[in-house]
């Protein structure tokens, strides 16, 4: 006989609400090393490298949940793969707010996307300390791992048991609280060095401030930073991501205010105090990379199209214009104050498409095209063709073709001539970010694997699913001994 989810889903939706709220849950345990079962498919005895993901951990204290996921603490995730064999370590990142909000056990922080102290509105207003909770990414930078947050500094971690170093000034390179994206770029086809990670911190008000830093991540000065430049800008700056090329990093200035007054009065998380303007126009910001051949020049700003963007894919030059790939909303999406998060109507959101702008920079101008009206997120390329014109993208997908809805498909696109395969986890799978492992020593540029977190609604676990990046063909499924919340970003990092 079917199931309650397996008719609901038969009558109406590709997904039940049930199934995909079901990841929302604290994770119970911490593991070293735990050798993970290989369900389906066979094992990689190739891959010598660990997938690294972050994303929240800690959704609930006692019985308050956080407003958002977004708020909840950081925990990453490690798989190791090594002569065939799996290995999972899973570790909190410990900030400063975990520790002491592990040891009360109830939030003593506000959460920026909404989350509130207990003892209401008066025990919330005016307290405008934000908690560090270093849940959006990690990436390598020298020889530590980073969990990064972007409105504050990164947490060194130990790359061999993901242990909590602790808060890092970038051995001087950055100033006490100083914001530091979760959005770095690895690049590896930089003229400077084999690999730079590019990455920015922007400090916001009715003026905003860019800081563009270049750090060699390989050979004699691994970590040490080689180029670093500040811009300032007019107006307010929400910049989650951006992008590169090899002479350029592109920002997207959304059209949207910030009105501080019900954070203030603690009525809201600040995240919810951003609203679209449609009055404003969004700018495309081109800030001369220091490495590249127009270093020392002033940056370059173009009006840009309407929408809102969290993330770019990729960008690449070619003859006077930068081409640029991004995911755009409608609207800036927000959790009200009086929403619950596991219980939101996907219809009441907006969806975001991939589309291509086309920014001039002798016209100044810019020019936009849809490439699909799928809704979609977490977008990736081949990382060998990070900031260079590239072909193939694999995202996270919805399952229909319009509208929003949770994510349950991969695809693989190709930018030019708009093709589309899929593997899909519905209708009881939700898939996360894609991470993209080119195979080794391979030209071709969709050659490798392809590593994803499935939460697996029917099991009510979490699986790693390896996908063959060239036909989506299913490699292997692992099911891992934790449960691990809808999470956010993450990067491969060879042993
Ligand atoms: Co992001």
């Amino acid at each position: 006989m079917a199931s309650l989810e397996e008719i609901q889903i038969k009558e109406k939706k590709t997904y039940n609400r049930s199934d995909w709220s079901s990841a929302y849950q604290n994770v119970e345990k911490e593991f070293e090393n735990e050798e993970i079962k290989l369900v389906s498919g066979t094992s990689l005895n190739e891959l010598n490298g660990t997938l690294l993901r972050n994303g929240p951990g800690i959704l609930k204290r006692k019985e308050q949940w956080v407003h958002h996921p977004f708020d909840g603490d950081g925990m990453i995730t490690g798989i190791k793969f090594k002569a065939g064999k799996a290995t999972l370590t899973n570790k909190f990142v410990k900030t400063k707010g975990f520790i002491e909000e592990e040891a009360k056990q109830k939030f003593i922080y506000r959460g920026v996307f909404g989350t509130q102290k207990t003892g209401g509105v008066l025990n919330n207003a005016f307290d405008l300390k934000f908690k560090n909770i270093a849940n959006t990414h990690i990436v390598r930078l020298g020889d530590k791992l980073l969990a990064l947050w972007e409105a504050a500094g990164p947490h060194a971690l130990d790359p061999n048991n993901l242990e909590t170093i602790g808060l890092s000034n970038l051995n001087g390179v950055l100033k006490k609280d100083e914001a530091f994206s979760a959005h770095p770029k690895i690049d590896l086809n930089s003229q400077s060095s084999s690999e730079i990670l590019v990455t920015f911190g922007v400090q916001t008000g009715p003026k905003s401030t860019i800081r563009l830093m270049e750090f060699s991540n390989s050979g004699d000065n691994n970590g040490e930073l080689l180029f670093d430049r500040k811009d300032l800008f007019d107006g307010f700056a929400f910049l989650h991501d951006f992008a590169i090329t090899t002479n350029w990093a592109i920002f997207l200035q959304n059209a949207i205010d910030f009105n501080p007054i019900p954070f203030i009065m603690g009525q809201k998380g600040a995240a919810q105090c951003l609203k679209s303007n449609s009055k404003k126009i969004a700018k495309f910001i081109l800030i001369p990379r220091e490495s590249g051949i127009f270093r020392g020049q002033s940056p370059i700003i173009i009006d840009a199209p309407k929408g809102f963007v969290f993330h770019h894919v990729n960008a690449f030059e070619e003859d006077n214009n930068i081409i640029l790939d991004s995911i755009f909303y409608d609207d800036f999406p927000s959790v009200g104050p009086d929403e619950d998060f596991r219980e939101i109507d996907f219809d009441n959101y907006p969806d975001g498409k991939l589309k291509r702008s086309i920014i001039n920079i002798k016209n100044r101008t810019s020019k936009i095209t849809t490439t699909s009206n799928q809704c979609c997120e977490f977008a990736t390329v081949n990382p060998k063709f990070l900031g260079l014109k590239s072909i193939f993208s694999w995202m996270a997908t919805t399952e229909q073709k319009l509208g929003n809805a949770p994510l349950q498909s991969i695809k693989k696109i190709n930018l030019i001539t708009n093709e589309e395969i899929y593997w899909s986890a519905a209708p009881r799978g939700f898939v996360s970010e894609p991470i993209m492992v080119p195979k080794k020593n391979s030209l071709n540029e969709d050659e490798g694997f392809l590593f994803i977190v499935v939460w697996n609604g029917k099991r009510k676990g979490s699986d790693l699913v390896i996908l063959n990046s060239e036909d989506m063909k299913e490699l292997a499924v692992y099911e891992l001994p934790i449960n691990i919340p809808h999470g956010l970003h993450g990067s491969w990092l060879e042993n």
